[in-house]
């Protein structure tokens, strides 16, 4: 299918300013013509808009709840409107907290198609905090727990089915930083997460062959890379590095078992900020793997021989 690359230049769900300028960051490392290399038909489809950051303190445990609720929205329709055309939509943040617009979009695509889906969240976090748990009231903590019906209605019913998933089909991957009350909870709701001490334990081969087990033909892949899941050595330009991440190779490991699965059906890239990057290196390095997410590798593949 034609991907479509959705900027939603926004960092209202962080805690450091900086991720909207993600999109542009992408953009100016190369993305459409890396893709396009790979012979994907890419459109740029531009950025959406939606209200300014007004850097604000929490209000009853969320930071700029009805801004990530607008931001949210606008994600949540171009999404929706891609996939209602057929295209596989690349959404640029921004910010996680976008993830709950465009997981919910998915969600909401595949439930009328009847598709399965499937979601790989890869991140150095778990992002399934609530306003009860949450630290730090900063929404990117929280969108997988939106996504399992866990948050404020507005965020939670914003595809119209609540909850937009079930925690048996996520699986989590990279995590390494998790917040004391947020453990339990992930716990009680049986999320799949395939940590960097099971990644250290088993290697990377091993926990994506688990995390893509029981994909079929009619299963819709999704992919959540938050760029905080890959080691800060390498990946420097994030606003919550987590030390201990995966190397290199480990990501395009990864990136290349989803890419071989050939289910990939949307996907996110999100928390890129260019304002703590180096030179634009983890835009550049970012384009890289999602080119290996789509087909890049070093020998032929066995699917282009005929
Ligand atoms: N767990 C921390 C919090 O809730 C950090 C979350 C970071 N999330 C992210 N998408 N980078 O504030
Ligand atoms: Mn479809
Ligand atoms: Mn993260
Ligand atoms: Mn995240």
């Amino acid at each position: 299918p034609t991907a479509v690359l959705i900027g939603a230049p926004t960092d209202v769900g962080a805690g450091h300013r900086g991720a909207s300028m993600g999109p542009e960051a992408l953009r100016v490392a190369g993305l459409q013509p890396a893709l396009e290399s790979h012979g994907l038909q890419v459109i740029d489809s531009g950025n959406l808009s939606g209200p300014n950051n007004p850097w604000k303190p929490p209000v009853d445990g969320y930071r700029h709840l009805p801004e990530v609720v607008l931001w949210n929205q606008a994600v949540f329709d171009a999404v929706y409107g891609e996939l209602a055309q057929g295209r596989l939509p690349i959404l640029l943040g921004g910010d996680h907290c976008l993830g709950l617009g465009s997981v919910s979009a998915v969600a909401k695509h595949c439930r009328e198609t009847g598709k399965k889906l499937r979601v790989l969240w890869l991140d150095a976090h778990a992002d399934f905090n609530t306003s009860e748990l949450t630290p730090s009231g900063n929404v990117h903590g929280m969108p997988v727990a939106c996504l399992c019906g866990l948050g404020p209605a507005e965020l939670t019913g914003l595809g119209g089915h609540t909850p937009a998933l079930r925690p048996d089909q996520i699986r989590q991957i990279g995590i390494r930083s998790v917040d004391e009350g947020e453990k339990r909870l992930v716990h009680e709701q049986g999320l799949e997460v395939f940590d960097m001490r099971f990644i250290d334990e088993h290697g990377m081969r091993h926990a994506m062959v688990q995390a893509l087990a029981g994909l079929d033909d009619n299963t819709h892949l999704h992919v959540s890379f938050d760029v905080d899941f890959l080691d800060p050595e390498i990946a420097p330009g994030v606003g919550t590095t987590i030390p201990g991440g995966p190397t290199y190779r480990e990501a395009q490991l990864c990136m290349e078992m989803i890419a071989d699965s050939g289910c990939l059906g949307s996907l996110d890239i999100v928390e890129l900020n260019p304002a703590l990057d180096v030179r634009n290196k983890t835009a550049v390095l970012a384009v890289d793997l999602v080119e290996s997410l789509f087909g890049k590798s070093t020998l032929m593949r066995e699917r282009d021989r005929r």
